[in-house]
């Protein structure tokens, strides 16, 4: 990974079992805090952010500072964007302080790809529009790992705004690498068929039972309102229709997992009673992400 990790669908199924295997030895032992490395002492990483984020942002932060990096933030909203630079300008400045490389999360789909043509510096797509967001799969794969062992085999629903949804596609990608069963589900309106031809094992349905019948992992998402143009759906019906509640886990397998990437919103995709049950894994998704970008990082910077 030298050249940084741009998305998950040009990565083989052993470069991601090797990711999914490290990132285990940096998981912390009950009731401790992570390790600290020496791995990427003297490195500089640049974390890039043109779009809002919580979780992945602070995430990478902690995961380079656990291996030794440095590492600087920068949000579009604070940098000299709202000045009228350009992407290309703002990455070619940044990259002249000879970073070992940039995390970036952008609006636009293929941002990274497109400017790891031009710049000489690994890049780690942190999101880019409604493209991909490869450590989320993957910290999702490690979350799903520890509770089940084995991805062969599985039936995984991702259900919501799956049109705009990085977070799907990335899935999408890894899951069918592993022999998954892939169902997605969501309104019409944000179920775009074509999504059923990225990878074999995908199906698609716009009815919740359907979706949930015998899963073992149910992964919600938000509705990405930033991302439409126009209301895809009526706001005070799509809870009735589409949100996670007690009465739907029964469906499921006995011992199904609940997953979402985060930012939750609690009464709209999914109840507070799902959310803070025992099936959630949301919180171990948090804490995952530590460890899987500790070991994307060091695949990327390891001398
Ligand atoms: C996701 C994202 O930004 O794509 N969040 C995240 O990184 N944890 C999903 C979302 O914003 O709904």
């Amino acid at each position: 990974m030298k050249r940084g990790l741009l998305d998950i669908e040009s990565l083989r199924r052993e470069e991601i079992e090797a990711i999914l295997a490290r990132s285990k030895d940096f998981q912390p032992a009950p009731g401790q805090t992570f390790k600290r490395f020496d791995t990427l002492r003297g490195r500089t990483v640049v974390n890039l952010f043109f779009e809002a984020s919580t979780r992945t942002r602070t995430s990478f932060e902690i995961a380079a500072k656990r291996l030794g990096a440095d590492i600087v933030s920068i949000t579009a909203a604070g940098s000299s964007v709202t000045k009228g630079e350009s992407l290309v300008d703002t990455l070619n400045t940044l990259g002249a302080m000879r970073p070992d490389a940039i995390v970036m999360r952008h609006a636009a789909s293929g941002a990274p790809h497109f400017l790891s043509r031009y710049l000489p510096v690994p890049i780690v797509n942190a999101g880019d529009g409604t493209h991909e967001h490869p450590t989320q799969a993957l910290l999702d794969a490690r979350t799903i790992l520890d509770r089940r062992g084995s991805l062969e085999g599985l039936r995984i629903a991702i259900i919501g705004d799956i049109a705009h949804s990085r977070v799907a596609r990335s899935n999408i990608f890894l899951l069918s690498k592993f022999g998954v069963q892939v169902v997605l589900c969501g309104p019409a309106s944000l179920l775009p068929r074509e999504l059923g031809r990225l990878a074999p094992g995908v199906t698609l349905t716009t009815h919740m039972e359907t979706a949930l019948r015998d899963v073992d992992v149910i992964m919600m998402l938000r509705v990405q309102l930033e991302r439409q143009h126009e209301a895809a759906f009526p706001a005070s019906e799509y809870f009735r229709f589409y949100g996670l509640r007690p009465d739907h886990i029964q469906l499921s397998k006995p011992d199904a997992v609940v997953l979402h990437p985060g930012p939750i919103n609690r009464g709209r995709e999914i109840s507070s009673e799902v959310a803070d049950s025992q099936r959630s894994a949301i919180l171990n998704q948090v804490e995952n992400g530590i460890a899987v970008r500790m070991a994307v990082l060091e695949a990327v910077l390891a001398a």
